[in-house]
């Protein structure tokens, strides 16, 4: 396997070329763009890294699985689809267009940005802090990972620059599917987006949702096993964006990505993968990461359909 790893990593360094890193937040165009790494937990016990797989990067929208497994164990699953769908927009990840849509103008999916910035509305505490440390804390959980902390430069620069969200968020707010302060949810979206991992950490966080929501390393369970479902199937759908499709046609595993480079993947009852790689393709998806799984899931048919 380990052999495996590092041929794969060889094979689609050249990826990269031609993607880009994610300039709309200053501070992530700071990574190196030719990174790529992958770790592989086996739920069996076994793991494997290759390449850049050590390096530190930000979890960015892979936390809104996070933030959607916490918002569904403080309130059901009912309440949050109440107030989030899921649907796959086909539209990027940070549209507004498809807030607009009638009848009920609730975001479409909680893995869009729109969608997750409700679900992050939903977690309760009395204070943001104690919202944070309550998604953070799940973070170290699912990650096995106690040193687990948010990156600050990350958090300035997708505060400072976060006019895009700022603008889904007063949207909603205007037409009643976001309620709350809206200044305090926004920057407890920025903090999660700004958690810091590396691809090992996203490797285990995927073992355990392969594992229905136990800990493989442990036995812990730390989540149901139907939300786990959900989450699973909401990643196969929405998990890439406006790219799910061709994902799950060409890789089918359920992931979910993010714009610091990481990819998250599960293939049920048999492994959790961590892939990164910061440049991105023209959906926000890292592209050597996405061309590193497609070559994995042949290799091991790891494909769920
Ligand atoms: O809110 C944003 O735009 C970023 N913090 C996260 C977006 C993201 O990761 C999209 N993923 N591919």
């Amino acid at each position: 396997m380990k052999n495996l790893l590092e041929n794969l990593i060889e094979n689609n360094r050249k990826y990269v070329d031609y993607g880009k890193l994610a300039s709309y937040i200053p501070e992530l165009e700071k990574s190196n763009k030719n990174d790529l790494g992958i770790y592989v937990v086996t739920l069996d016990g076994k793991e494997y890294g290759a390449g850049e797989w050590e390096k530190k990067f930000t979890i960015q929208s892979i936390s809104k699985v996070v933030s959607l497994m916490v918002a569904i164990m403080d309130n059901g699953r009912d309440k949050v689809f109440s107030r989030v769908g899921v649907e796959p927009t086909g539209d990027s990840f940070n549209s507004i267009v498809s807030l607009n849509r009638k009848p009920s103008m609730k975001p479409f999916n909680p893995m869009v940005n729109a969608g997750a910035i409700v679900t992050t509305s939903l977690i309760s505490g009395d204070t943001e802090e104690e919202k944070f440390e309550k998604i953070l804390n799940f973070t170290k959980k699912v990650t096995g990972n106690s040193s687990v902390g948010m990156n600050e430069e990350v958090y300035k620069s997708e505060s400072q620059t976060g006019d895009r969200n700022r603008a889904l968020a007063y949207f909603m707010k205007s037409n009643g599917t976001l309620n709350g302060n809206i200044d305090s949810i926004l920057d407890l979206y920025f903090k999660q987006c700004s958690i810091e991992i590396n691809a090992r950490d996203l490797a285990r966080f995927g073992a355990m949702l392969a594992n229905d929501g136990v800990l493989p390393w442990s036995g812990e369970r730390v989540i149901s096993r139907d939300v786990c479902r959900i989450v699973k199937t909401i990643m196969v759908t929405c998990g890439m964006y406006d790219d799910s499709g061709k994902f799950a046609v060409h890789i089918g595993i359920p992931a979910k990505s993010g714009v610091g480079g990481g990819i998250m993947a599960s293939v049920p009852r048999r492994m959790g993968i961590g892939v990164f790689g910061p440049a991105l393709d023209e959906k926000g998806n890292s592209i050597g990461g996405s061309h590193i799984l497609k070559d994995l899931s042949e290799e091991l048919d790891l494909s769920i359909f």
